[in-house]
């Protein structure tokens, strides 16, 4: 049977612990080919965000992979971090080898922008950070909205946030940017707070990585430090979700289209995702986004613990 095409890939990350996570799943995948890693200001300066990148491609054996030089502010404002949530270097307790591996020259915004060009129709982005690159490129590269298939983004939240009551953190970091990438036209699919509450690595599937290889006792490591602290709950992660919906959409068990708008202006509502519904009965406005909204959370398990393995050998 013909070999399927993989289909051309950039990942735009702030790792990040759950970054990390999905960063291991999608370089262990082989749906898609990553053409790229472009790092951005987030969970932690851009600088962490660019080492941690380096540092993670050569754990995993994926030395190959371009990573570019990215945002180090939002496109209007200053910077946005989550403080300490992902400890000191954005990796929680986790230490690794200085890289070898060198930033390409490259900005982001172009490498995005040069990439759609070459797989016209074809590029998708896994955005699981601020999306001030993206926004960026959208600017600079108008035709981008003509090329990028699809964006799938961590992001947002229906009726929650998590810095304030409004913004979930990828969001509110840069709302102006998310704005335009919701604006663009590309077609969205969210993973936002809600889901990422449901789909929880517990404590009996962290031991199972730790008992693994070097990336799955980084994976189990970092997961752990989470799944500790959640009281028995499990351990929330995010950008995971959004790697295995990409991996296998067959992972949500329910998703829903709506029209999906970013509030810019709100004082107490910066940042917030706000999502029409849209009833396919009453499809009265083209849904921009594909909301994921309950999830497989055994499968979601499965699928770390499986690709973590795959990348050890
Ligand atoms: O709100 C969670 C999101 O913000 C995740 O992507 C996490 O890595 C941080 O970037
Ligand atoms: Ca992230």
């Amino acid at each position: 049977m013909a070999e399927l095409k993989k289909i051309p890939l950039i990942i735009d990350c702030d790792p990040g612990v759950d970054d990390a996570v999905a960063l291991f799943m999608m370089m262990a995948q082989d749906r898609y080919e990553i053409l790229g890693i472009t790092p951005v200001n987030g969970n932690k300066p851009l600088e962490n965000s660019e080492k941690n990148s380096l540092m993670l491609c050569e754990l995993a054996g994926r030395e190959d992979i371009p990573v570019l030089h990215g945002a180090h502010k939002a496109v209007f404002a200053e910077g946005r971090t989550a403080g300490a949530i992902h400890g000191a270097t954005g990796l929680g307790g986790v230490v690794l080898p200085d890289p070898r591996k060198q930033l390409e020259k490259e900005y982001a915004w172009d490498f995005i922008g040069r990439k759609a060009k070459e797989h016209p129709g074809e590029l998708e982005i896994l955005a699981i950070g601020p999306l001030t690159n993206l926004a960026i490129a959208l600017l600079k590269y108008p035709e981008l909205a003509g090329q990028v298939k699809r964006i799938v983004i961590m992001g947002g939240g229906i009726s929650t946030g998590n810095m304030t009551a409004s913004g979930e953190f990828n969001i509110w970091a840069d709302a102006d940017a998310a704005r335009i990438v919701f604006r663009s036209g590309i077609p969205m699919a969210m993973i936002g707070l809600e889901v990422c509450n449901e789909g929880r690595i517990m404590a009996d599937e962290v031991a199972a990585l730790k008992a693994g290889g070097p990336v799955s006792r980084v994976a189990g490591q970092l997961i752990g430090e989470r799944e500790e602290r959640s009281g028995g709950k499990g351990a929330v992660l995010c950008d995971a979700l959004a790697a295995a919906y990409m991996i296998d959409p067959g992972v949500m068990t329910e998703v829903f289209d709506a029209v999906v708008d970013v509030e810019t202006g709100g004082f107490i509502t910066e940042g917030r995702t706000v999502a029409k519904r849209i009833y396919r009965e009453f499809a009265d406005e083209k849904a921009n986004t594909v909301v994921c909204w309950h999830i497989d959370r055994p499968k979601l398990a499965e699928m770390i613990i499986q690709l973590c393995k795959k990348l050890d050998g």
